[in-house]
């Protein structure tokens, strides 16, 4: 019986999050399967994996379409669904920044009107409305260091991982909005009503995290 349902964000993080639910006990074969399929069903082990846009699993998980999911904090903090956040997966650690010209490093605040590019506008709308600013937020889709060099925007809200991205093009950070990383969520209901399956689940990749000497809440 298929009782288990796993959302994967496609992408940087899939490797990772596979690696980390292999080295805990759970046989993933079925996903290292070079494939375009979209669901990845191991009936003897009565799992399902789906492979969802990073975004989506949020979604896939609040509505019940997927039990667990694993996914950015980036993506947690924007879509912002009631979900509980049962682990941090230690991988995929970068920050949410605002950034911008080195220039305006101390004073974000002397721009009346800002015009913000970003593809977190409700991060971004958040950390504004917060510093009571009133900003522009525009709202991008990737590529957003280019807004700020070509007169789109004065700052941007994005991820920075390395650096190198900024330094490339002249930015900087001017703030740090979060710290992120890659986090396992669960489903309300599927927490109570699949206790027996997934509690075990989060107990064996907790381990395995503690064993590879990574934090967790
Ligand atoms: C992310 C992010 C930055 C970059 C940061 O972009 O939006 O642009 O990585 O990484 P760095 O600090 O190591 O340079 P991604 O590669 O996901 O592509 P995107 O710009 O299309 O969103």
């Amino acid at each position: 019986m298929l009782d288990l349902t796993i959302a994967l964000a496609k992408g940087r993080l899939a490797d990772q999050a596979i690696d980390l639910l292999e080295a805990a006990g759970t046989d993933c074969r079925v996903v290292r399967e070079m494939s375009r399929k979209l669901i990845l069903t191991d009936e003897q082990a009565g799992l399902r994996f789906i492979l969802a846009k990073p975004a989506d699993v949020p979604t896939y998980v609040d509505y019940g379409a997927a039990d667990i999911g694993i996914v950015g904090k980036d993506t947690l903090l924007e879509e912002n669904r009631s979900l509980y956040e049962v682990l941090d997966l230690g991988f995929g650690t970068c920050r949410m920044c605002v950034c911008g010209p080195e220039d305006l490093a101390g004073r974000l605040d002397s721009i009346p009107n800002k015009r913000v590019a970003t593809k977190y506008p409700n991060i971004a709308r958040a950390y504004f409305e917060a510093r009571r600013e009133s900003v522009e937020i525009i709202r991008l889709n990737g590529s957003v260091e280019l807004a700020p060099l070509v007169g789109l925007a004065e700052v941007i809200v994005d991820i920075v991982e390395s650096g190198r991205t900024l330094r490339e093009n002249g930015l900087a950070v001017l703030d740090t909005i979060a710290s992120l990383s890659a986090r396992m969520v669960v489903n309300r209901v599927s927490m109570k009503m699949k206790a027996d399956r997934i509690n075990p689940l989060i107990q064996s990749v907790r381990r395995q995290l503690e064993q590879a000497g990574r934090t967790t809440p």
